[in-house]
């Protein structure tokens, strides 16, 4: 018997994003959404378009490369918001509007201000707007998981009638226990009359830590598209995480009935790509992506699985990506070579000057390491990326030896002139940091400061993580280096180049309406 298809609907990039210190830049939504389509996602919301000029330009331009996948654009149920989604959306090959209005008495009362007719009758109209946009119409009646369900069968009804082609049930505020919220999506789908008109979908967070279980009940109850982040990555403690969800799925075909279409070898790529554009790391015992996720320790574990593998992996770690590091290029190895290895990682370069910058830079690196992984491709590239520099690395030089404190030199670049300070610090990358302050006084408070090792090897690259909060904003700077502390100045210096863009993104759910 031939299985249903589970639709993945990924808004990583969207709700991801609405992490805080997780923005990502134009060009960086655009890798992670190619690495999505590589992936096979069915549909991928790229952002929220009425929020900023940049989030607009971010979704047309993920909307104008990625073909095989459906694009999708947040909008509030405003007239206005679904127009910019329409807009926004014009390149697109497949374009979904996906717009939300919240159906919780609690959010009826106290956010919205708004009588329980009112809110069907807003529905009802933004759902006939976005029709005019696109076939693909999604609501969500936001806070379903904490609304009356006579209700929500009121309101979905209503919406099915007026266009709506996908219902999504968000539990918003991470509240559900997966029975009853299993029994919510059975009941509706029973209830609703023309609840064969649409696909239902769901959208859990992870409050409770059962987003992934939540999602999973609903599919057990009929739903037919989840909708997920990579690495759980979202608001507060974040979405029901993709790779557990699909691997759930795939591996649990004896309990659920259908299947998604997603090649799961590109699960750790995509990982790791989103980790390391938004510095968020994954924790090592995190299952599917987490560097312990297959690894063995005890020694019966370790004898049972050279004898029989089954024995103790329920699922084989190169079906999700894992694979020995693979050594692509060194010191010899030309710019053709190069782009063509990009080009495998899905990455494509806008013009000439734009590979030449990262070709310079990957021979800089091939001179100081011997063997060039995947992984520091990944890193070049997002260190190029176009972030506006108003502070540029000269110099840096740290001296350091048993009994004394470290003393930092260090030259910046500020908008074209050069300023040099020095500072002595509790270690190297304190002493640097502490420099490079003394130029920029940028008066921000300094959140997390982590590093992670690229690829194994003391040569490593070393990857570093900044997170800045200034009057309210956070924002998060990487850099890499094959020298931690020049790392850690990278980081430090992107985070505050980032402090210093206007973009500002506000938040969808967070509006008056
Ligand atoms: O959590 C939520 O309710 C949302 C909606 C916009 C679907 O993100
Ligand atoms: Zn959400």
């Amino acid at each position: 018997m031939s299985k249903e298809h589970l639709i993945i609907f990924d808004t990583t990039l969207r709700d991801g994003e609405q992490s805080p210190g997780a923005s990502m830049t134009k060009d960086e939504k655009v890798r992670i959404a190619r690495a999505l389509e590589k992936m096979q996602v069915d549909i991928i919301e790229a952002g929220f378009p009425i929020a900023s000029p940049g989030d607009f330009e971010a979704v047309q331009a993920v909307a104008a490369a990625v073909k095989d996948s459906t694009i999708c654009g947040l909008a509030r149920a405003l007239d206005k918001d679904i127009e910019r989604a329409g807009e926004a959306l014009k390149p697109a090959q497949s374009a979904r509007i996906h717009t939300f209005l919240a159906t919780s008495p609690i959010h009826m009362r106290e956010k919205l201000r708004m009588t329980p007719g009112e809110v069907v009758e807003n529905a009802v109209k933004a759902v006939k707007k976005a029709r005019q946009f696109t076939d693909d119409v999604e609501f969500s009646p936001e806070d379903a998981g904490r609304s009356e369900v006579d209700f929500l069968c009121r309101v979905i009804e209503s919406v099915i009638n007026a266009g709506a082609t996908t219902i999504n049930i968000p539990d918003t505020v991470g509240y559900n226990i997966p029975h009853q919220f299993g029994q919510l999506i059975r009941t509706l789908i029973e209830r609703i009359p023309n609840a064969d008109k649409a696909v239902f979908s769901v959208h859990c967070h992870n409050d409770l830590g059962l987003a992934v279980a939540n999602s999973l009940a609903a599919v057990r109850n009929g739903a037919r598209q989840v909708e997920c982040t990579i690495n759980g990555l979202g608001e507060r403690a974040g979405n029901a995480a993709l790779e557990e969800v699909v691997m759930a799925v795939r591996t649990r075909q004896d309990v659920f009935d259908c299947n998604t279409r997603l090649d799961t070898t590109q699960i750790v790529p995509c990982s790791r790509l989103v980790s390391s554009i938004t510095g968020f790391p994954v924790q090592p015992n995190k299952a599917i992506v987490g560097a312990n996720a297959f690894a063995h320790e005890s020694g019966i574990h370790q004898d049972g699985v050279l004898k029989s593998r089954e024995t103790y992996e329920i699922m084989r770690a190169e079906d999700v990506g894992w694979s020995e590091n693979h050594i692509v290029l060194g010191k010899h190895s030309g710019r053709n070579a190069l782009r063509a290895r990009f080009r495998d990682l899905g990455i494509e370069f806008d013009s000439e000057e734009a590979l030449n910058a990262v070709f310079v830079r990957f021979k800089e690196l091939a001179d100081r390491k011997h063997e060039i992984y995947d992984e520091d491709l990944q890193a070049l590239v997002s260190a190029a990326a176009d972030e506006p520099e108003t502070y540029k690395l000269v110099y840096l030089s740290v001296t350091s030896e048993t009994g004394e404190k470290p003393l930092a030199r260090v030259t910046l670049n500020v908008n074209g002139e050069e300023h040099s300070s020095e500072a002595i610090g509790g270690g190297p990358v304190d002493a640097a940091l502490k420099a490079i302050e003394e130029i920029v006084g940028s008066d921000s408070q300094l959140k997390l400061y982590s590093v992670n090792n690229i690829t194994s090897g003391t040569d490593a690259q070393g990857e570093v993580t900044v997170r800045l909060e200034k009057d309210g904003r956070i924002v998060n700077g990487q850099g890499a280096d094959t020298d931690i502390v020049i790392a850690s100045a990278k980081a430090y210096l992107n985070a505050l180049n980032k402090l210093l863009s206007p973009r500002l993104t506000s938040h969808p759910q967070h509006g008056s309406v």
